[in-house]
């Protein structure tokens, strides 16, 4: 029997616009491997700030970059970043600190860079530990990660939305502050997508949406 075509699902979208519980659900349903690129994005920043670095300081940023391993730890379908050897714990990358610098130093493209390549290598991780794809989320995926992934969704909810989200959470964010330095990005990550407005949809509505055309390819 033929086995079936190996997957890459790009999911962007905007700060809390749901891209981590839909993509999380999908890695599930569909045993792919799950990697959160906003989460890498957050460790190093954490990391960069446990050594002192600040946004503003490029030549430390250089130095640190090229100090710090990156390394991938699978946990269960969760493809988690090691930055020197360690993971970060999640209390720290999802801080208000944390979230307050994690923009600005994505904003740095020696940042941007050092992450890139060890993005596009999820997908070997996802192949050695027999996942049958990787859905991976974030703010360019579908844009300068995997431009040929076999699915790009970009995932929209209205700002207000978003915000009432993160506060139910009980977290302290500036959601549309990090969109406008994220704009870019997302601009161009939304070219070619199909685009899922999820402001008055529930998480199973939304995953729905984007499973149905999956399962097709999955099982024609
Ligand atoms: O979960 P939330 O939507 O709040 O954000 P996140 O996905 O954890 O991403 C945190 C930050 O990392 C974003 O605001 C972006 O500045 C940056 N990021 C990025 O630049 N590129 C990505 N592929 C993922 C995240």
């Amino acid at each position: 029997m033929p086995r079936s075509p190996f997957l890459i699902v790009a999911i962007d979208g905007g700060a809390a616009s749901g891209k981590s519980s839909t993509s999380r659900t999908l890695s599930e349903r569909f045993h792919f491997l799950h990697a959160d690129t906003g989460s890498y994005y957050r460790a190093l920043t954490a990391e960069l700030l446990r050594r002192g670095v600040m946004p503003t300081d490029l030549p430390g940023v250089k130095t640190a970059l090229t100090a710090v391993t990156v390394t991938t730890r699978v946990t269960g379908r969760n493809a988690e970043i090691e930055l020197a050897g360690h993971t970060i714990p999640d209390a720290e990358i999802r801080s208000a600190e944390v979230t307050a610098h994690v923009a600005s130093f994505a904003a740095i493209p020696e940042v941007r860079s050092a992450l890139l390549d060890y993005q596009r290598s999820q997908a070997d991780t996802a192949r050695r530990h027999d996942f049958n794809g990787l859905v991976m989320e974030g703010r360019d995926i579908g844009s300068k990660i995997f431009p040929d992934a076999d699915f790009r969704f970009f995932l929209f909810a209205d700002p207000v939305e978003r915000a009432r989200r993160r506060e139910q959470q009980g977290l302290h964010d500036q959601v549309a502050r990090r969109d406008t330095l994220d704009r870019q990005r997302l601009e161009e990550s939304l070219q070619g997508a199909t685009v899922i407005d999820g402001t008055h949809l529930t998480l199973a509505e939304v995953v729905d949406k984007i499973a149905t055309p999956i399962a097709a390819r999955l099982a024609p």
